[in-house]
């Protein structure tokens, strides 16, 4: 059961698709609307694709640099070489502003950047660089996907027995990624596997993306989910079993400290209390090697009305002040490993790489 080929991935996964590059466009599957609709947002300007990754139309780290990557593919059409290049540029440093803490984004642009950058012979040749640079992008993504599932299925199989649940935080499936997900497709992979396995979502209050998408995402891989609150994380370890904790990661420090959405560190906290091992799944394109420790993730900071609300009604008078960090940093004494497509990694390895 530990080759990538064994891994049993539901059509319907494939199906799942947060964006598709076609005719010219950019078609986002708006994740606003879910899981009550089902609307893409037609992008054909650069700018358009900045806007649906700042407004989480597109979201979750992997997705956000495919999104950004096929977006520069928007940025390509001069006939000039030189225009083009200064397009490019132009393409780059808007979406590097769109949202600064998944990392993925970065190394996206990265990659796209050298191949618009160099010197090319011609306008085509260098549109076909930049394509094949962001298309790489893409599958690699989705190749890291189904391994680290692969991966994380064979580890954490091991750790789990039938009446034991696993928690997850924020979504991490299919939509969060160019495949079929990271912590949701291990997930998906434990139950292929033992099909007893379920699932216990957090809602991950301020947008929901727990309740509005993870445990729609399981329900339509036929995973059995618990829906809770995030205050309820705790308490349900107390009165229930949890074999194990997988989440997702936006940024992962040299030193192992991981950025995820914010309510992580909680649910770190709350299963060191109780013994429930934690562990981060994520391609190594979210582990910023030159970032030494979490002191130093930038931690995006939201709007206020976020907080103000619940599910489009105000909760709380317009003046209320509010602090929304998107995201919290995770200590890595609290992550038992790191699930990725090399395997499953400890924090002290995670600086070789
Ligand atoms: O603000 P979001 O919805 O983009 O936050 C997403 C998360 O925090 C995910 O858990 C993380 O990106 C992992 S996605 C595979």
């Amino acid at each position: 059961m530990n080759s990538i080929q064994s891994l049993h991935i539901e059509a319907g996964i494939r199906a799942l698709r947060a964006f598709v590059f076609e005719e010219g466009v950019l078609r986002i599957l708006d994740q606003r609307a879910l899981p009550g609709r089902t609307t893409w947002l037609s992008c054909s300007s650069v700018e358009e694709v900045a806007q649906a990754i700042e407004c989480l139309a597109v979201r979750g780290a992997p997705a956000i640099g495919g999104a950004a990557a096929l977006g520069m593919l928007l940025a390509l059409d001069a006939e000039h070489i030189d225009d083009v290049k200064s397009r490019c540029a132009a393409a780059d440093e808007r979406l590097r502003k769109t949202r600064p803490t998944a990392v993925n984004l970065f190394v996206a642009l990265d990659r796209v950047r050298a191949a618009w950058l160099p010197p090319a012979a011609d306008a085509a040749s260098l549109r076909a660089r930049v394509v094949a640079a962001a298309r790489g992008y893409v599958e690699d993504d989705r190749s890291a996907c189904d391994a680290l599932a692969a991966h994380g299925r064979d580890a954490l199989n091991a750790l789990i027995d039938d009446d034991s649940a696993l928690m997850t935080i924020c979504h991490t499936g299919a939509l969060a990624t160019c495949g079929g997900g990271t912590a949701l497709h291990v997930l998906g992979a434990l139950h292929a596997a033992r099909p007893a396995t379920h699932a216990v979502a957090l809602e991950t209050r301020p947008l929901l993306q727990g309740a509005r998408l993870t445990a729609w995402e399981c329900q339509q891989r036929g995973i059995p989910v618990t829906l809770i609150t995030d205050s309820m994380a705790a308490f349900y370890m107390q009165q229930h079993k949890v074999g194990v904790a997988v989440v997702g990661a936006d940024r992962i420090a040299r030193n192992g400290d991981t950025a995820n959405k914010v309510g992580t560190f909680a649910l770190a906290l709350a299963c060191a209390h109780h013994g429930v091992p934690l562990f981060v799944a994520a391609p190594t394109t979210t582990i910023d090697v030159q970032c030494d420790s979490g002191a130093h993730i930038v931690i995006e900071q939201r709007h206020a009305d976020e907080v103000r609300a619940f599910a489009g009604s105000a909760s709380a008078t317009p003046s209320t002040p509010v602090w929304n960090p998107s995201f919290d940093v995770t200590p890595a004494h609290l992550i038992r490993g790191y699930i990725t497509e090399r395997g499953v990694l400890s924090s002290s390895m995670l600086s070789k790489l």
